[in-house]
This record gives C-alpha cells, sequence and structure tokens, in this order.
C-alpha cells in the first residue's frame, strides 16, 4: 500500500486493506497472490495485522520458493503469484554461488542451493508472466512478450545484474527514469527538399519485451520542437499532448468498455489498440514542415507511469514524482542554411 498506484486501484477495487474476510466476487482478492504474498499464504486480507503482510514482495517471499509449477494450468486458467510456486517451511532457498559465505548462512534456517530457480526466469514469472482482468481482457503480459522473442532471455541479466560479485537487488523498473532510458535507441535524420525539411526519427526498442511493459497505463510519447536561430520555439509536432493530436508518436495499450470508449483497467472489456514497441521492434516517425527559420531541430521520448487522463486522480505536489513526464532519450539536428 506504500506504492501509491496500488494503494489507489486495490481500495478502488477491492476495498479495504485494513479490514479481514474482504471478498471479491465471493472470493478471496487474487491482487493479494502476488502483491502481498504472506497475507496470501495465510489466507488474510488485513495487512496491518502482521507486518510481513504489509511488506509485499519481501525477501522471504522470493526466497522460500523451491518450485515452479508454471501459471497454465492444464484445465485452463492461471496460477497466479502464490498460487505458481511451491514454497520451503524449513529451507531458505537460493543460487547457491555464495553458499560459503557468510552472508548467505543463516543461524536458524537451513539454506538450499537451487539454482533450477534462482538463475532462471522462473524465480519471476510467477508473478510477471501475465494476469487478465475479469472479463478476460490481458492487463500485464510481460512473460507472453518475452517468449515471442528470444524465447529464453534471463530476466536476470538485467533486472538483478552482479555488482561486485552480488546480485543487484534494487529491481529497477518503470520507477527508474535511468533504467527506462536503457531500453530505447532514438536517432534523427533530416533531409532538405526545397523549402521543407523531411525528418525521420528511429525508435528501435532494445529490450525482449515491449517498450514500455508491465502496469498496462505505462506510455511513451516523443515531441519534435524546430527552434529558430535566437532559440525561440517555431514549430512543434504537439501542441497539446501527442495523445490528442500526434497519435503515431504515443507508445500505449489502450483498454476500453464494449462501446469503445476508454475504460480504467477493472473495466476493460477489450483492447482497442497497442502501440507500444514489440520486441526489438524499430519504428520509424515521418514528419514533413516548412524550413522556415528553423537552425536546430530536437527531439525528446518522453516516459510515463500513467496514461494523461489518470494523472488526475495524483494530485500534485505529493505525487510529483509519479506524474511528471520523464525524459529518457533526445535527438538533436543542426539545420544550415
Ligand atoms: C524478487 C525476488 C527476490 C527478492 C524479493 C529477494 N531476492 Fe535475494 N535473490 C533473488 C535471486 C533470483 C537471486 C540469485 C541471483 C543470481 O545469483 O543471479 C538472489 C540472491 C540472493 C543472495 C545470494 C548472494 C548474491 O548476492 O548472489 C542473497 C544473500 C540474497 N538474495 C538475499 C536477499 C535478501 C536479504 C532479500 C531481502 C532484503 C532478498 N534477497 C530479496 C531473488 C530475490
Ligand atoms: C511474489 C510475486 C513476485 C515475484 C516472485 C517477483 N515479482 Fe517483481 N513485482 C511484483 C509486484 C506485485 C510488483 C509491483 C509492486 C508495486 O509497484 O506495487 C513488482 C515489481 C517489479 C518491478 C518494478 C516495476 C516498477 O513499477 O518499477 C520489477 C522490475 C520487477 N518486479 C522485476 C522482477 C524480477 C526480475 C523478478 C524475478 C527475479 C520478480 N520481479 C519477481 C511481484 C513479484
Ligand atoms: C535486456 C534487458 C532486459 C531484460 C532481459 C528484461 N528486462 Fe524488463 N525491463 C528492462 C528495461 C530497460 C525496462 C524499462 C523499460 C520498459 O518498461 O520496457 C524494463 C521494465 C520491466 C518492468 C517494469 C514494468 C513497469 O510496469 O514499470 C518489469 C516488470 C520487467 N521489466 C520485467 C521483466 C521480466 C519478468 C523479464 C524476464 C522475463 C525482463 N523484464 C527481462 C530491461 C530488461
Ligand atoms: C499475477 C500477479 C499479479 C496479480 C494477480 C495482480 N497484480 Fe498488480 N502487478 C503485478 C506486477 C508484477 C506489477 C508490477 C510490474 C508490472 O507493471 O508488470 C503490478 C502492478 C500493479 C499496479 C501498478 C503499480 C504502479 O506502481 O504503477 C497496480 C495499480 C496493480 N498492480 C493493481 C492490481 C490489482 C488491483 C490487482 C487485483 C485486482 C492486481 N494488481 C493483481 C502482479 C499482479
Amino acid at each position: 500500500m506504500k506504492d501509491p498506484i496500488h494503494g489507489k486501484f486495490y481500495k478502488a477495487v477491492i476495498g479495504n486493506p485494513e479490514q479481514e474476510d474482504i471478498k471479491k466476487n465471493g472470493k478471496y482478492p487474487v491482487c493479494l497472490q502476488c502483491h502481498a504474498p504472506a497475507a496470501a499464504k495465510d489466507g488474510k486480507t488485513n495487512l496491518t495485522a502482521m507486518p510481513v503482510y504489509n511488506e509485499g514482495v519481501n525477501c522471504v517471499a522470493c526466497h522460500t520458493i523451491s518450485r515452479f509449477k508454471g501459471t497454465k494450468k492444464t484445465t485452463g486458467g492461471l496460477r497466479l503469484g502464490t498460487q505458481a510456486y511451491e514454497f520451503s517451511s524449513t529451507s531458505l532457498q537460493g543460487p547457491g554461488t555464495n553458499h560459503t559465505t557468510p552472508d548467505w548462512q543463516h543461524p536458524i534456517f537451513q539454506n538450499t542451493a537451487n539454482p533450477d530457480i534462482f538463475k532462471s526466469n522462473a524465480v519471476c514469472m510467477g508473478c510477471h508472466d501475465q494476469r487478465k482482468n475479469s472479463n478476460k481482457v490481458a492487463l500485464c503480459q510481460t512473460g507472453d512478450e518475452i517468449a515471442t522473442s528470444d524465447g529464453d532471455t534471463n530476466c536476470l541479466s538485467c533486472h538483478m545484474p552482479t555488482i561486485n560479485g552480488k546480485a543487484d537487488h534494487s529491481l529497477l523498473g518503470g520507477h527508474s527514469a535511468k533504467m527506462v532510458s536503457k531500453g530505447l535507441l532514438m536517432t534523427m535524420a533530416t533531409v532538405k527538399q526545397g523549402k521543407t525539411l523531411n525528418v525521420t526519427i528511429k525508435l528501435s526498442n532494445q529490450l525482449p519485451h515491449n517498450f514500455p511493459t508491465g502496469a498496462p497505463f505505462r506510455n511513451v510519447y516523443i515531441k519534435l520542437t524546430g527552434y529558430d536561430k535566437q532559440g525561440q520555439i517555431v514549430w512543434v509536432s504537439s501542441q497539446s499532448h501527442p495523445v490528442q493530436d500526434d497519435k503515431k508518436a504515443m507508445f500505449m495499450y489502450s483498454l476500453g468498455d464494449a462501446k469503445g470508449n476508454p475504460a480504467p483497467p477493472p473495466k476493460a472489456t477489450q483492447v482497442l489498440g497497442d502501440t507500444r514497441l514489440k520486441p526489438h521492434e524499430t519504428r520509424e516517425l515521418n514528419y514533413t514542415l516548412a524550413k522556415g527559420k528553423i537552425t536546430k531541430l530536437k527531439a525528446v521520448a518522453y516516459y510515463d507511469l500513467l496514461l494523461p487522463a489518470m494523472k488526475k486522480k495524483f494530485p500534485k505536489p505529493e505525487h510529483k514524482d509519479l506524474v511528471t513526464s520523464q525524459i529518457i532519450a533526445v535527438s538533436e539536428n543542426m539545420i544550415d542554411y
């Protein structure tokens, strides 16, 4: 609940996280299987009842995973979060690499080297493979995205790199602009043709999953600006926001209701569109504009955790870091006379 975006959605979709026996459609709230694994294992919904419930995905949630059952049931349907795993109640599981060093020795628990889980995607997939809402509309699908690209790309190589001999546990993703910027390569080429400029912006997804991946409201957009000799803005690709007036420069997942109007993830009944970059895709954006007084063109790529319409639910200044678009790539061209 410390994550304000998750907190708001959870309260809206499920209810009070401080109350016991909360049900959704008569069932235990599925969210907790991934977001609060310790509470899910105990079948509890009051997340303040024990500190470990509130910790979300804590050390023990991962380091007791002993086997991955897979997310797809043979009878159809999905096993989500803790349901996709078997857990050990007597022994901490780990990669086995630092098995003999003091930082992996525990005075109470036995340690088990389990590289099949801890050196592979299995340790992530129970929670990150895919999830649908109650109308069977896909929300998160990082696992499926990977499956359609490299097959056996290892999540850990990027999300848990070994630094000074230790696995970096920061688990950076959308909340780190620095991490996001590693996923995109942007270049720009300009060709003068008489009085016009033909601009091509090339965007390459460096990743084996979508760019951006994950939560369905993550999005990326590009703005192109023309400056004159004095540095004044004389041309823009978008007056307001690309979602309004330059849709080709908008990389997003659009969910809708039966009538085709935009709908939030819990209520969506259909996918209206998906313009995110597919694994390793390169896409070109073309602009043709009058050269006029333009001496410099600048393309900027921005990343947002939330879609523009959702930002209103997270008023500044409290949520400044969640609603401010982050610059993830910049490309500039000088236009000579
Ligand atoms: C999201 C799952 C996850 C969580 C949460 C997690 N770990 Fe890990 N941990 C791993 C994986 C996977 C590895 C193996 C990485 C590798 O060897 O490439 C690992 C490796 C380790 C190692 C072995 C030494 C090393 O650096 O290789 C230690 C010790 C460790 N974790 C401690 C912790 C502690 C303490 C916490 C809580 C603060 C924690 N882990 C939380 C998944 C997790
Ligand atoms: C028990 C379920 C679970 C497991 C196992 C798990 N995760 Fe997660 N992970 C989550 C949840 C839930 C969140 C979202 C937390 C939030 O933002 O409220 C998350 C968040 C993340 C994020 C950050 C996304 C952001 O918003 O910035 C990354 C990156 C990530 N996980 C990678 C991994 C990797 C890599 C592994 C395997 C080593 C892994 N996770 C294992 C449940 C899990
Ligand atoms: C080549 C490096 C690389 C590999 C391999 C990789 N990722 Fe990522 N991942 C990134 C980068 C960079 C981002 C930030 C851009 C984005 O969101 O696509 C990211 C973002 C994410 C996020 C954040 C989504 C959000 O909502 O903020 C999650 C979750 C995630 N990856 C999970 C995985 C999982 C699970 C695997 C393995 C199946 C994996 N990644 C493999 C580099 C990688
Ligand atoms: C299969 C595991 C799983 C289930 C079930 C699940 N989530 Fe998540 N959720 C994740 C993961 C993993 C992330 C973060 C990484 C990503 O974006 O893929 C996430 C991210 C989120 C976010 C975005 C958080 C942010 O920082 O932007 C919200 C909101 C959210 N989940 C709400 C819910 C709600 C509400 C439910 C129950 C109706 C639910 N989730 C069920 C795995 C799950």
